[in-house]
């Protein structure tokens, strides 16, 4: 499988010669083809379940890891529509805002993503899928024939609907199995993001 033998070439050159997200090496697979990979992602920082009040959110982090793993470059979904919101009265606004549909505005511009065959999706669960400002983003991207990989973190849902939702939002892309990893495990949970990047 390409994405396999990609990601086990990424993690070699990564062990041979080491490789983060500011200092990216061009990583190719066995079959000499370039790893062109992105990780798409929310995260919310601030205060929340669990983790308390957190400078870095959950999700930020395991982007980080993938990156720091595979070389893949990142564009974090941005909005300042929750800052310094309380847990409860965000968990209210989340909670209308799924309810409604509402696709909130993000900073800035779509990334361009031509060069990119592989995508990582990430985000929290908010009540059972991704943000819905991770919607708005979806609605201005196109990842036909590209390969998707979601990923989530949480606190008991798992991958919740956010899989079958990233399918339903771009039918012709190749969504692969979802990889979920607790909120509050994050912080010591590198080992477990690798042997997921080593086992696709
Ligand atoms: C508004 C809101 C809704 C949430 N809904 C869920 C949920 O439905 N299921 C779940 O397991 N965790 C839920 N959580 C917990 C987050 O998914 C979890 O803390 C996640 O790691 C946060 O990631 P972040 O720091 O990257 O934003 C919710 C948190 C918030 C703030």
């Amino acid at each position: 499988m390409k994405l396999k033998n990609i990601l086990a070439a990424a993690l070699a050159l990564l062990m041979t010669t080491g490789c983060n997200a500011q200092n990216k090496q061009e990583v190719k697979s066995s079959n000499n083809k370039k790893m062109n990979a992105i990780v798409i992602f929310f995260s919310h920082a601030g205060d929340n379940y669990s983790v308390g009040n957190i400078e870095v959110g959950n999700t930020k982090i395991v982007a980080d890891y993938i990156s720091e793993i595979t070389g893949a470059d990142q564009f974090e979904i941005v909005t300042h529509k929750y800052d310094g919101m309380a847990y409860m009265p965000l968990i209210d606004l989340a909670k209308k805002e799924a309810a409604a549909g509402e696709l909130p505005p993000y900073e800035g511009q779509a990334p361009d993503l031509t060069k990119y065959d592989t995508v990582f999706i990430g985000g929290p669960v908010w009540w059972g899928t991704y943000p819905q400002v991770m919607f708005t983003l979806f609605r201005d991207i196109n990842l036909d024939g590209k390969t998707v990989i979601p990923f989530t973190t949480h606190e008991g849902s798992g991958l919740a609907s956010c899989v079958g939702d990233v399918k339903k939002a771009f039918p012709k892309a190749n969504v692969t199995k979802g990889f979920d990893i607790y909120g509050h495990e994050v912080r010591g949970g590198k080992a477990k993001v690798e042997k997921w990047l080593k086992s696709l």
